[in-house]
């Protein structure tokens, strides 16, 4: 037994410091919720604890990195799991798309939105909406960069068009992009030259890869002395390549080119600090890989570029160097945005670096039990440089679509097929809550669906 602050927990792992920290959170969330109207009787004091609990000194002592490799112990991944709510009968393998939220955010939101409409214009505009700052700065503790760089929105599209449609470019210049970044800014930046008369020079490229050089050098063949602008998707969304950011970052500086990343896929999945990509923009959703609530997101503005940047909502001041410029939305739910902090605990709890391992962990540990099925084509790397939690694979003949179907209405489990450009099979995407059990599960199934084909 460990006594911590008294309070005696189970055994000496490694981890029962950061699972007591859990604990604590959910103890301060009852104890806020018991005295809420306390609380609320003193409008100046609430503000503040919004998103740092009493206890922020305490935890924030806690170690952050690993103190131990807890890659392969499921009985801590197990933990973890009965932090969420998950279904304990399917096996979501989609967590692509969107992830779900600990209970401890879940709560959080629940408890905000009731506070809100107890009288929402008070709650909401005199009360909650001051608990924004505190949020900003959690997100920036986790990114690696200033407060004053990060402005909170809905999600990565909200985040990255408004990048796209705020840059000041005019008739003929060019911004080079690839065919595999995501349909929504695809979609913006055809609506840009659509309307100013921008050229786009497209990359195609050739993936899953290896080669860092080589997918920097098809970046870079693409620049010309007209490009204004690289979009990179730092991971790929259809099968997980993860992108060499940084590499593209610096060529492209050397040329005066402004650098957007989409960190849709990368955030809060694998270990990195935006100021580390070299970009000048980046842009986030934090309902995937932070599991923050439905329909929050994040931009990040190098300080220097926000005076040049237009919001895409007017704002009375657009070219002041205030991020803030960037969240003039109008009415939005304050009670998600609160509960981002939660979720920032939450991951910080579990640790980046721990995270990453473990997901990528999960990833190569069902590829390398089906690699000896007959057919089955994988399209993701298993080199930690090159891919994380996403995995992607086809067999031979089978339309993806039918994996798909027999893996829910057989199995209970549910992946996503794809069809997309070159790419055509099932992606394979676990989480921290995923156990080497489900994966077993799923790994079983993908054995028999192809045995059956075969015959
Ligand atoms: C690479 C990439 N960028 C942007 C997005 C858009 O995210 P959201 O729907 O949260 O705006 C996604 C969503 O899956 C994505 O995969």
């Amino acid at each position: 037994m460990e006594e911590l602050n008294g309070i005696f927990i189970p055994g000496n792992q490694p981890y029962s410091r950061h699972w007591f920290s859990i604990c604590k959170l959910a103890t301060y969330q009852n104890a806020i919720m018991i005295s809420r109207r306390k609380f609320v009787r003193n409008a100046t004091v609430l503000p503040s604890l919004l998103s740092h609990p009493p206890d922020w000194k305490m935890r924030s002592n806690l170690p952050l990195k690993p103190s131990g490799d807890v890659t392969l112990d499921e009985d801590f991944w197990h933990q973890i799991k009965m932090a969420y709510t998950v279904s304990p009968t399917l096996v979501n393998l989609n967590n692509g798309g969107v992830c779900p939220q600990p209970k401890v955010v879940q709560d959080a939101v629940e408890r905000y939105n009731q506070l809100s409409n107890e009288t929402p214009s008070y709650y909401m505009w005199r009360i909650l909406d001051k608990g924004r700052e505190s949020i900003r700065e959690k997100l920036a503790g986790i990114s690696g960069c200033s407060s004053d760089e990060l402005a909170i929105n809905r999600n990565a599209s909200e985040a990255l068009e408004t990048v796209i449609f705020g840059l000041r470019l005019s008739k003929g210049d060019e911004v080079v992009l690839t065919r595999q970044d995501y349909p929504n800014m695809i979609n913006a930046w055809k609506q840009r030259e659509h309307r100013d008369g921008i050229i786009l020079k497209w990359i195609d490229l050739d993936l899953p890869s290896e080669d860092a050089n080589a997918i920097t050098q098809s970046y870079v063949d693409a620049f010309s002395d007209a490009t204004k602008v690289v979009h990179i998707t730092h991971v790929i969304n259809w099968m997980g390549q993860i992108i060499p950011a940084r590499r593209i970052a610096d060529a492209a500086r050397e040329r005066n080119i402004e650098v957007l990343i989409d960190g849709a896929h990368s955030f809060a999945h694998l270990d990195y600090q935006i100021p580390d990509l070299a970009g000048d923009y980046f842009g986030t959703s934090l309902h995937k890989w932070l599991c923050a609530p439905f329909g929050s997101g994040m931009l990040w503005v190098r300080k220097e570029k926000i005076r040049n940047l237009y919001p895409l909502f007017g704002s009375p001041a657009p070219e002041e160097d205030n991020i803030r410029k960037f969240e003039h939305l109008g009415t939005r739910s304050f009670a998600i945005e609160q509960g981002i902090g939660q979720a920032v605990d939450f991951h910080q709890m579990i640790g980046p670096e721990r995270k990453f391992k473990r997901l990528h962990y999960l990833k190569n540990y069902w590829m390398q039990q089906l690699a000896d099925v007959s057919g089955i084509e994988f399209l993701t790397s298993q080199d930690p440089e090159f891919g994380g939690a996403i995995g992607f694979f086809g067999v031979k003949n089978m339309d993806p679509d039918q994996i798909g179907e027999q893996l829910l209405n057989e199995y209970n489990i549910h992946v996503v097929p794809i069809k997309w450009e070159h790419f055509s099979g099932i992606r394979v995407t676990p989480n921290v809550y995923t156990l080497t059990t489900d994966l077993d599960r799923f790994v079983n199934a993908i054995r028999l669906i192809a045995s059956k084909t075969s015959r």
